[in-house]
């Protein structure tokens, strides 16, 4: 009776409690969608997230998550909650997928690895772990990086720098300004990420690694990763496996089901892991096609003898260009071409019929806007 009073009373005054709570800014990756869909144009590109099209611009559900999902379906799964840590076949499927299945760490059981929310809840996971047991640490990010990171490091109270990685001069990596802020801690290798944790994992440092399926298997709403951490004694691994849950249970208290089943499937059946690696190639190469298009595009148009050759040597789902934010504002204002202010564009949003159009809003925009 008291607390419905008191609802009443609050109905009743006039001037809200939430007076004083500001607008939040649109956030830059996804505020860039929103403005996207709003926008009427037919020549319209989003470029801004970073979320695999097709070459017809379509989203792709991949072969290998349809078919595991009919699996799922005939095998009349439930839909009961997973424990906090998450599905254990899925948990196993991923420590192994990363770290090999046949490392020594597993088998020792240095490993805790905890199903959580993607990449980023994961890693929110891992910052909140941080803040609480490691208060003097401090997070290097490389800059530029994902926006998101900072909010997941602010949000969770751990201080974190940048360390130089991107050059704007060659549009490439600035590799002596990067070995000069990390120095002892990078191990060497930037080639591919499983083989730079195995090498940090080999060398017998403890490690963090967020993983995210959201890009590599498209499941991307479905908000499925881990957070693994490698240990140097089995006693340890439990213990801070037993943080993680305490994190995670106040936090969400338990992760979905639905993405962990489709990797558990996928990733531990050998025969789907396959036409998984396919399909991951055919993505990878459109994706390589579309870069070498732009390029050849930009080159062919361009007459004032700029060499554009940085987009070649870049590798990945996205491309820097180069365009300052007052450029990169000209390509959405003008070209209706929808991308983060720092120039960077998601070369997976990008079909090779539209790199004419883009290669021209790029050499427009470069060359006519400061
Ligand atoms: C560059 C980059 N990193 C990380 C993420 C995190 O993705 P998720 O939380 O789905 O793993 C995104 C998502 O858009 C991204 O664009």
């Amino acid at each position: 009776m008291q607390n419905f009073g008191r609802v009443m009373m609050a109905l009743a005054v006039d001037v809200s409690r939430f007076e004083g709570v500001p607008m939040a800014p649109p956030d830059p990756i996804l505020g860039v969608s929103e403005a996207f869909k709003a926008d009427n144009n037919d020549l319209k590109l989003n470029l801004g997230v970073g979320a695999y099209r097709t070459e017809e611009l379509q989203p792709y559900v991949l072969n290998v998550v349809k078919k595991a999902e009919k699996l799922m379906l005939e095998k009349g799964e439930n839909k009961e909650y997973l424990p906090i840590e998450g599905l254990a076949a899925f948990n196993k499927a991923t420590a192994e997928l990363l770290l090999g299945a046949d490392n020594p760490v597993i088998k020792q059981g240095l490993v805790a690895t905890l199903q959580s929310l993607s990449g980023t809840g994961s890693l929110r996971l891992a910052a909140a772990f941080i803040q609480r047991y490691f208060p003097e640490a401090k997070v290097l990010i490389s800059s530029p990086t994902w926006g998101n990171h900072k909010n997941i490091f602010n949000d969770a109270r751990v201080p974190w720098s940048e360390y130089r990685y991107y050059d704007p001069k060659t549009v490439g990596l600035d590799f002596e300004g990067m070995i000069a802020d990390i120095e002892g801690f990078a191990s060497g290798s930037l080639d591919e990420d499983a083989f730079s944790v195995r090498l940090f994992v080999k060398r017998g440092i403890e490690v963090f690694v967020a993983q995210s399926y959201s890009k590599n298997l498209g499941l991307y709403s479905e908000r499925i990763g881990a957070i693994n951490v490698v240990c140097s004694a089995p006693e340890v691994a439990d213990r801070v496996k037993s943080q993680l849950k305490r994190l995670a249970r106040p936090m969400y208290s338990n992760p979905p089901i639905h993405g962990a089943r489709i990797v558990a499937n996928v990733v531990g059946d050998p025969t789907m892991f396959g036409e998984w690696k396919q399909e991951m190639e055919e993505m990878a190469g459109r994706i390589k096609n579309v870069r070498q298009k732009l390029y050849d595009s930009l080159s062919a148009k361009d007459d004032s003898g700029k060499d554009w050759s940085f987009i070649l040597r870049q590798i990945g789902m996205f491309s820097y260009t180069g365009l300052n934010k007052a450029q990169s504002d000209n390509m959405t204002d003008k070209w209706h071409v929808y991308m983060t202010k720092d120039g960077r564009i998601s070369l997976a949003g990008l079909s090779l019929a539209k790199c004419d159009y883009l290669a021209d809003a790029i050499i427009d925009s470069f060359h006519n806007v400061n």
